[in-house]
């Protein structure tokens, strides 16, 4: 292990700036930037592997799955693996009280019982090629922002075009490096896509929202699904008809595992980064702004929790809504800290004196761009906060979110036409439908007290919605006053009012919406976001697009030895790195696997998040694992790596030095989060579940061997 450090130290000195793990890079850029290190690093495959358009390749088997993950073919029947939490929508959509798929699991034991999910879709990239020439032809530093923004997308429509109708491809155009290269990248999308399998939610959410972000962890976070086409192989709508998919590549899978040090990559579908911000944008995220959406979604999360822990029905009833506050709400905190912790600011700062130095001695246009930064930033804050306010305290009472959804009927007249009102109608109701399915007002009304509380006290009178000014006028400042006569006026809290509001609803009831208070408050909210806060925001964030776009070509111009990897931008890309513990604080080392004993050790039946299966427990009592154990005879469960990776990157294989498949990555470590800023090797770390874990599941506790058997799983 020291040997290889020293290598790698030795290796890594002409690209000063880069830590190993850090970037993510560009399939068809890995043979002339990456290659050299990942193979010093211990690969033993080629990037051409990886990525190549003359031949199958690794990248055949990468999906983006549906909108937000990344998913991999793992058969030549189109059989796809990707998280848990990925596939948690459709799995919720097939579930009943009699067939609770998210409770119990489900297996489609033949093909006939896998089922589609109309909406659903993988997109799979067939090739991608530079076009930033292209893209800026005609394009000149005099333009204004607006219009070069035009001639941009103005030539990339033409490019799109001629280009979709040569191959025959859904082609996109993005930009890379904050509109400095742009790209055209060439999709097949696939319509018919199957639930084959999913484990029980105490297996694929174990730890639930408790141990989200943290390790060690022990969640069997995998659902399995499978890719049809129509008989004549290409991509088509459901139809029974259709046929298993046969990919040109599908992934090998390692039964070996990974050891520490051993090398890794990630292939997948990263969303979002911003690694090269200046220091004010990074004081503003995580000194500013994330504070006070921390407090107000813990304000949330701590009432959501009184209640549910009293009543299971609760519990259910907010499950999904508490997950969905408490993914960033826990993503801001590790952030914050690990920005402080790295003194990240500071790093900026230094950097940002260095760069000003450069850019005088180079006498160029760049010196202007650290001030422009400060003086944007600076004004950019009090919109910020107020719309993060608009967001997480105004619209984080469900009542007045609900509310939002009338929008459109409270502004029909005599005019609009029958059709449209009727499917703005049926929308109502269906919102309607959703909305009271899982709402408990009393917790919407402690957290509108609490949450209408802290919005009325830390935005100043002059920048905030009206309706809070009216608990000064009416209510002389009282806010359980205002929201007690809230909710007990708004027809918006009764399911019944609204069912008949919406019964023969007529234009003339449109005055039955404005009047209502909860209406109202939302009106207010939305006024004053659309009159003070949309057009300045927009216009100074169009202006620090302009910056940014500057500075980051100022950087690759200040550097030019170093190896930049552009941001995170939703494209294919490729991150490498070791598996790792790491030590998360002094005197606190954490091993880089937990294994089935860690499942026994949490195990608690009176805490939802930690119930084990008794069928899980025989297998451990009799430590049945099939061919599945470690070396050591453990279940390995889950490991760390030092693969830099961000949201999208959940259901992406995790790969060894052979390329194949030896994990499915699902979570970053809380410590090492802030990597979407800024990467630290000493904590950040991607979570993968074991894929020894994920076959013994299907194998030993659902009995879905013949799942396996399509795979090719090398021993
Ligand atoms: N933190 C992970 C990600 O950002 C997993 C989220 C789903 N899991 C959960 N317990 N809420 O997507
Ligand atoms: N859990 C994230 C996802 O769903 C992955 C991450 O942010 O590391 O994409």
């Amino acid at each position: 292990m020291k040997k290889l450090m020293i290598l790698l130290a030795v290796l890594m000195l002409p690209y000063y700036g880069l830590v190993a793990g850090e970037g993510m890079w560009i399939p068809m850029l890995l043979k002339q930037l990456n290659e050299k290190e990942m193979k010093a690093m211990g690969m033993r495959i080629t990037a051409e592997d990886i990525y190549s358009v003359n031949q199958s390749s690794l990248k055949d088997a990468i999906v983006l799955f549906g909108r937000g993950c990344t998913g991999e073919i793992v058969s030549d029947q189109g059989l796809m693996l990707t998280n848990h939490h990925c596939g948690y929508g459709q799995i919720q959509q097939h579930s009943s009280l009699e067939n609770d798929y998210l409770t119990n699991g489900f297996w489609a034991m033949s093909r006939e019982e896998e089922l589609p999910n109309p909406g659903l879709t993988v997109t799979m990239m067939k090739k991608m090629e530079e076009v930033t020439a292209q893209v800026l032809e005609g394009v000149n530093d005099d333009m204004s922002m607006k219009e070069r923004g035009e001639k941009i997308s103005e030539n990339s429509k033409a490019l799109i075009e001629a280009a979709e109708k040569e191959s025959g491809y859904q082609v996109a155009i993005k930009d890379f490096f904050i509109d400095n290269q742009y790209y055209m990248i060439y999709n097949e999308i696939y319509k018919d896509i199957r639930l084959v399998g999913a484990p029980p939610s105490n297996i694929g959410k174990f730890g639930g929202d408790t141990d989200n972000w943290m390790w060690p962890r022990h969640t069997g976070d995998f659902s399995v699904f499978r890719i049809y086409v129509g008989p004549d192989g290409k991509p088509a709508e459901y139809s029974a008809d259709n046929v298993p998919f046969k990919p040109d590549y599908h992934l090998p899978i390692s039964l070996n595992g990974a050891k520490e040090g051993d090398f890794t990559f990630v292939f997948g579908y990263p969303a979002r980064t911003s690694e090269y911000l200046p220091s004010y944008a990074i004081n503003l995220i995580a000194e500013v702004t994330n504070p006070p959406k921390i407090k107000l979604r813990e304000t949330r999360l701590d009432i959501f929790s009184k209640y549910a822990n009293a009543d299971p029905k609760v519990r259910i009833q907010y499950a999904s809504k508490h997950a969905g506050v408490g993914n960033y709400w826990k993503k801001m905190i590790g952030e914050s800290k690990g920005i402080r912790r790295m003194h990240g600011i500071e790093r900026k700062q230094d950097f940002e004196k260095e760069f000003m130095s450069w850019a005088k001695l180079e006498n160029n246009n760049y010196q202007g761009l650290i001030p422009a930064f400060e003086q944007s930033y600076s004004e950019l804050e009090k919109y910020n906060m107020a719309a993060d306010y608009v967001r997480e305290a105004g619209l984080g009472v469900e009542l007045l979110s609900f509310a939002a959804r009338f929008r459109s009927l409270s502004e029909v007249d005599k005019e609009t036409a029958d059709d449209k009102l009727q499917k703005l109608i049926t929308s109502a109701q269906n919102a309607g439908e959703s909305f009271f399915k899982d709402y408990h007002q009393p917790i919407d009304e402690e957290v509108a007290v609490a949450l209408i509380a802290i919005y009325h006290a830390e935005q100043p009178v002059d920048f905030r919605p009206e309706f809070l000014n009216e608990i000064d006028n009416k209510y002389k400042g009282n806010t359980k006053k205002y929201v007690q006569q809230l909710f007990g006026k708004s027809i918006f809290t009764s399911e019944e009012a609204v069912s008949k509001l919406l019964q023969n609803f007529s234009y003339k009831d449109a005055k039955k919406i404005l009047r209502d208070p909860a209406f109202e408050a939302y009106s207010s909210i939305h006024s004053f976001f659309d009159q003070k806060l949309r057009q300045p925001m927009q216009q100074l964030m169009a202006q620090n697009d302009s910056l940014q776009r500057l500075y980051m070509l100022a950087q690759m111009q200040m550097q030019p030895e170093k190896r930049f990897y552009p941001d995170a931008n939703f494209s294919l890309r490729v991150t490498y790195g070791n598996v790792d513990g790491y030590h998360p604080a002094d005197a606190v080392y954490y091993n880089y696997y937990t294994t089935l004993d860690g499942i026994m050790e949490k195990e608690d039946p009176n805490i939802y998040d930690y119930v084990v299966e008794d069928k899980l427990k025989t297998l451990y009592k009799n430590q049945d694992f099939g061919p599945y154990s470690n070396e050591q005879g453990e279940m390995p469960v889950a490991f760390v790596a030092s693969n830099h990776t961000t949201g999208g990157n959940s259901g992406s294989p995790i790969l060894n030095a052979d390329g194949q498949m030896i994990g499915i990555n699902f979570d970053r470590c809380w410590e090492g989060t802030m990597s979407d800023l800024m990467y630290d090797p000493a904590m950040s770390r991607n979570i993968s579940v074991d894929i020894r874990y994920v076959l013994f599941i299907m194998d030993k506790f659902a009995g879905a061997s013949h799942l396996i058997d399509e795979m090719t799983v090398i021993k």
